[in-house]
């Protein structure tokens, strides 16, 4: 176990409004300014797909001025332009996406609609991801669209030229990608699009596109939720303020509630309200957080006050999982400290992430010495139970691998991370952050 945690910091920006950034600003007439963009492999994977594609992009910290400024030179909606370097014999352009199933999904949109084919395709955690969610309404619309080894995974081939429809689509998982995926096809297609989801995905496509002029309607009908594009003439480059990514904030969040005599400081993180479940159920389950200085640039954004706190156990389930899914992998490790039954339902989505989380999370905490059990769509943790270190396994994901660092420092003994450097996807300097915070990192 690690000193208390305290001071003041601030997290890198958020990694879902930072890709959409870079897409939109691409695909927009005029120069994007994106400030507090995420230096990350995942953003970084999307800066190389569109450089591929013929767009300028700039980045200022290797100029020496402020960190994490962007400046994207758009071409219009029509203006992409593959690179021939990367055009294979068969005329596609060749796109990698590494870790990114945000960039591959909503790219596989984008790309859709375009005049050139191309070949999007991950490492190898990405290309076992599933893509028949996104290929499917795709289809739908017009597109010719398809798993290269016809198992719905990356590598996928997307022929071009083919005329978009617009479509009514009802999605059956609850999915910002794939409503991305098809809201960006819908910009190119010959009518609206409108898609259905069984709960409120994040939305920062559809505040971040009506930034950019396009007319997107959001809304709720007969208890479903539903976001809808009109095919539009331009996108305008407005400039985009990235907000701290909450979902990097909550491994603080977790060390400062379970490390006694921690007062921590988060200055500027992401509120939205699809994004931030997880301050709502911490709350419930007692933490001390304060919400500070809420401001407000087309997403909100505040100072989180989080103090060391005994929590107890509580139910997670239903339409807040969206809003949290990325964090429940850590609030599975805050509930091993927690008085009593933590129980995460309807969170099958776990398994198909950048790991099996749902194995990954039970194997790891059990090493550490929690009283966990998996479920078909979920977890049982039984505490307060006092972990001890252990070795990690983390099969390269960013998110099991600091959710196990949070899970070293309120433990005895040492914990051992696989693959460390991995959380460098979506949280570059995260280990030299909890250090200034005072904590050890593994
Ligand atoms: C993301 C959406 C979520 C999330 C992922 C980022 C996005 O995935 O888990 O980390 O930026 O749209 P799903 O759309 O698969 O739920």
């Amino acid at each position: 176990m690690t000193g208390p945690l305290t001071g003041e910091v601030s997290v890198p920006g958020d990694k879902s409004i930072s890709h959409r950034a870079v897409m939109f600003g691409a695909l927009a007439k005029g120069d994007t300014r994106i400030r507090g963009f995420l230096n990350g492999a995942d953003c970084l994977s999307t800066i190389d797909c569109f450089c591929r594609l013929g767009i300028e992009i700039e980045s200022y910290p290797s100029y020496g001025s402020a960190p994490g400024d962007v400046l994207v030179h758009g071409r219009g909606l029509h203006g992409l332009s593959p690179s021939s370097v990367y055009i294979d014999h068969e005329n596609c352009v060749e796109l990698y996406t590494g870790n990114s199933g945000t960039t591959t999904r909503i790219m596989s949109g984008i790309l859709s609609a375009q005049s050139f084919s191309s070949i999007l395709s991950g490492d190898a955690s990405d290309n076992r991801r599933p893509m028949k969610r996104v290929t499917d309404p795709l289809k739908e619309m017009g597109a010719d669209i398809s798993s290269l080894n016809e198992d719905g995974c990356a590598p996928l081939l997307i022929r071009g030229n083919n005329p978009l429809k617009g479509i009514v689509y009802s999605s059956p998982v609850a999915s910002a990608q794939v409503k991305s995926a098809i809201l960006c096809a819908g910009l190119y297609a010959d009518g609206p699009v409108k898609v259905y989801e069984p709960a409120l995905s994040r939305d920062h496509t559809e505040r971040m596109l009506k930034m950019f002029g396009a007319y997107v309607f959001q809304g709720r009908e007969n208890g479903r939720w539903y976001a809808s594009v009109k095919p539009c003439g331009d996108l305008y480059a407005p400039q985009i303020i990235v907000p701290g990514d909450i979902s990097s904030a909550a491994f603080l969040i977790a060390a400062a509630l379970m490390i006694k005599g921690s007062d921590i400081l988060i200055r500027s993180v992401g509120i939205n309200p699809t994004r931030s479940g997880i301050l709502t159920v911490l709350k419930e389950m007692g933490a001390d957080i304060t919400i500070e200085n809420i401001t407000s640039v087309a997403e909100p954004y505040a100072d989180l006050r989080v103090r060391y706190s005994d929590l107890h156990g509580t139910v997670i389930e239903g339409g807040i999982i969206p809003s949290l899914i990325d964090e429940l992998l850590v609030i599975a490790v805050i509930a091993s400290a927690a008085e009593g039954a933590t129980v995460i339902r309807d969170a099958a989505e776990l398994k198909v992430k950048e790991s099996d989380r749902i194995a990954l999370v039970t194997q790891n905490l059990q090493a550490m010495g929690a009283d966990i059990t998996a479920t078909e769509d979920g977890f049982v943790i039984n505490g307060p139970c006092r972990l001890h270190g252990a070795a990690i396994r983390t099969d390269g994901d960013h998110r099991i691998a600091m959710s196990f660092a949070v899970a070293g420092l309120a433990a005895d003994g040492d914990t051992v991370i696989d693959a460390p450097a991995c959380v460098s996807v979506s949280y570059p300097g995260f280990y030299d952050t909890i250090e200034r915070l005072g904590g050890e990192a593994p």
